[in-house]
């Protein structure tokens, strides 16, 4: 969390910096600041609150310059406010920092440079980074932040600049992440490559270890462990057109109508002929697997569960999942020939990257599901699927998940398929799933009636069966996030042995039950709801005249093969989340306390 920029080469650092840090809003928005040297004098603005309310601190002031670091920041250590906004200084104001991350052993620092009488303004950990460069300097930073980045535990990514050498700025990384972007006669540093998109598409991923000191005229140099490395410019496919919502109120709903060219895209790069392929996974034994030990957070995690459901039915491959800030502390009782597949967005969630690292260290293989390629995730990983969902801004998730799911169905298959399994009639039937999901999106307006009819609900449940279970689960994650209103996603079987206690007719009851082999369980436990007074909302098949006749909120769905159930009916429910966030006022794409990205555990 937290989104930290540095940019080397004269410009106008306002609208450089400022204009990078709004791209990294997702990954934090409680307070952010921006250090500029200007005239040989550090010039510093912090601010709580979105960047806009710094952005007008510094509104008439003329920022071109050399060197300038900003930050935005999601709190750990000391609540949201302009004195903990970075970038922190010294006592002198002689140096900069800005940080994502945690130091873990800053007390004792802090307590040892108190004592050594340094003047601390600031609670959070971050400042003790500035404090000991300033203890340390010795005339050169980037020998400085070595040797402080010695005694500091935890994770970082830093970026550090100083008016003793205004041509300058160093950075490092840690189980944090930090980009460089490279232009002719500027160096960019920032947290993910959507800011760096606005310079160039040239990028450099760094290395955990790294510490990197840029110096005017486009100069840089990459020291790991003491020994300098040589390093390789990507060109990235990412375009910064992605980061403007074209013509819609929110990042959310443009990404909710991305979805169906999305699904297009990712069929049309695996599934060749009556094939599935997977070059990425050349360098496994695929006929070999027995096992999957499926890892992700949040809707990560969601879209995991799918792929359990999915793998086991067609391809018999049993799959174990679980969160994993859940699997990185458990005791791992692991199966010979197994892999671990690792979902996640960013790349970049701790509790992800820890939980994959573990596996590594017992000899797992890893596959890396990721959407940003250059991640942490897919270069700790032994194989990379990219879900190629393009850049996700809105914090909730929605076409990154369904990128997830496709890549679940496709992995399916392609097991299958190396086990002999005809699945070719599936793929046959997948090809249609896009134009439904067109159908559904299109049908938005029902949706949002539907919202307006419910937003005032006090708390939803969800309920699914099977293939419909973790849809239940991503439906309620959405709302929550969103609109902030309890909602609990439940396996419709297991509502007697709890949730049904809360049914009365103040409780919004959302049932998936389009068909599928056990849509008559599902309809029996609808009827036990309404026999509860609870307000029923329905997904059903189109052409379900039953439910029709019974019940007045009810979102048709268009007919689909159920195995693709989860890809279609996640999207009304995203669709009436977005609504009811809207209606309820909510900030939709930077929801309170959420960051898109949890780089800290
Ligand atoms: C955060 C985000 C979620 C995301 C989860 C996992 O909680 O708000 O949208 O699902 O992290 O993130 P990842 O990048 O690993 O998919």
């Amino acid at each position: 969390m937290c989104g930290i920029v540095g940019v080397l080469g004269f410009g106008d650092k306002k609208e450089e910096l400022i204009g990078s840090l709004k791209l990294l809003e997702y990954r934090g928005y409680d307070s952010s600041g921006i250090a500029v040297i200007k005239d040989g004098r550090l010039f510093l603005a912090k601010k709580k609150g979105k960047i806009k309310a710094m952005e007008r601190l510094v509104a008439k002031t003329d920022l071109h310059s050399l060197v300038g670091i900003g930050h935005t920041r999601w709190a750990t250590h000391g609540q949201p406010s302009d004195v903990n906004a970075h970038p922190h200084i010294d006592c002198k104001g002689n140096f900069a920092v800005v940080h994502n991350g945690i130091i873990e052993n800053y007390l004792d620092l802090k307590e040892e440079l108190v004592r050594k009488g340094h003047k601390f303004r600031s609670q959070t950990d971050t400042e003790v980074i500035a404090h000991l460069v300033e203890e340390y300097y010795d005339g050169d930073l980037f020998s400085t932040l070595k040797r402080v980045l010695e005694g500091l535990k935890g994770s970082f990514a830093v970026c550090l600049i100083s008016v003793k050498e205004p041509n300058k700025i160093v950075g490092a990384r840690k189980s944090s992440p930090l980009v460089v972007g490279l232009t002719d006669d500027k160096v960019i540093f920032a947290s993910d490559i959507t800011p760096i998109l606005r310079f160039t598409k040239q990028v450099v991923f760094l290395e955990d270890g790294d510490i990197v000191e840029a110096r005017d005229g486009g100069y840089i140099r990459i020291e790991n462990h003491g020994i300098e490395r040589s390093f390789e410019t990507c060109e990235v496919e990412w375009d910064i057109s992605q980061a403007r919502r074209c013509g819609h109120p929110h990042f959310m709903l443009k990404e909710i109508h991305e979805q169906p060219s999305i699904v297009k895209k990712l069929l049309s790069l695996h599934m060749k002929e009556d094939r599935v392929v997977f070059p990425e996974l050349q360098g496994l034994d695929v006929q070999k697997i027995r096992k999957i030990y499926m890892v992700g957070c949040g809707t990560a995690y969601h879209a995991g569960l799918v792929g359990k459901y999915i793998i086991e039915r067609v391809a018999k491959v049993g799959v174990e999942i679980d969160v994993a800030s859940e699997w990185r502390y458990r005791d791992l009782v692991l199966e010979p020939d197994s892999v671990c597949v690792a979902i996640s967005q960013s790349g970049e969630t701790a509790d992800t990257l820890a939980a994959v690292e573990r596996f590594r260290k017992e000899g797992i293989k890893v596959v890396a599901v990721c959407n940003v390629v250059g991640s942490s995730l897919t270069r700790m990983a032994d194989a990379v699927i990219l879900t190629h969902a393009g850049l996700e801004i809105s914090v909730a998730s929605t076409k990154a998940y369904l990128a997830q799911l496709v890549i679940m169905y496709l992995l399916g298959f392609y097991l299958a398929q190396n086990r002999g399994i005809d699945v070719s009639n599936l793929m046959n039937r997948f090809v249609d799933i896009p134009s439904a999901i067109n159908e559904v999106i299109e049908r938005k307006a029902e949706l949002q009636a539907l919202a307006r009819k419910h937003h005032n609900f006090g708390s939803f449940l969800y309920l699914g069966r099977n293939l419909d279970y973790p849809t239940a689960l991503e439906g309620a994650l959405k709302l929550k996030e969103i609109s902030y209103i309890p909602a609990e996603g439940y396996p419709a079987g297991e509502m007697k042995h709890g949730p049904i206690a809360l049914i009365d007719e103040y409780r919004a009851v959302i049932c998936i039950a389009t068909d599928s082999p056990l849509y008559e369980k599902m309809y029996s436990n609808i009827e036990e709801i309404k026999a509860r007074r609870g307000k029923i909302i329905v997904l059903a098949t189109l052409g379900n005249q039953e439910i029709g006749k019974e019940f007045n909120d009810v979102v048709f769905l268009p007919k689909i093969d159920e195995i693709f159930s989860p890809i279609l009916n996640i999207v009304p429910l995203q669709l009436f989340a977005y609504y009811v966030a809207v209606i309820r006022g909510c900030d939709v794409d930077q929801p309170r306390n959420l960051a898109k990205s949890v780089t800290v555990e």
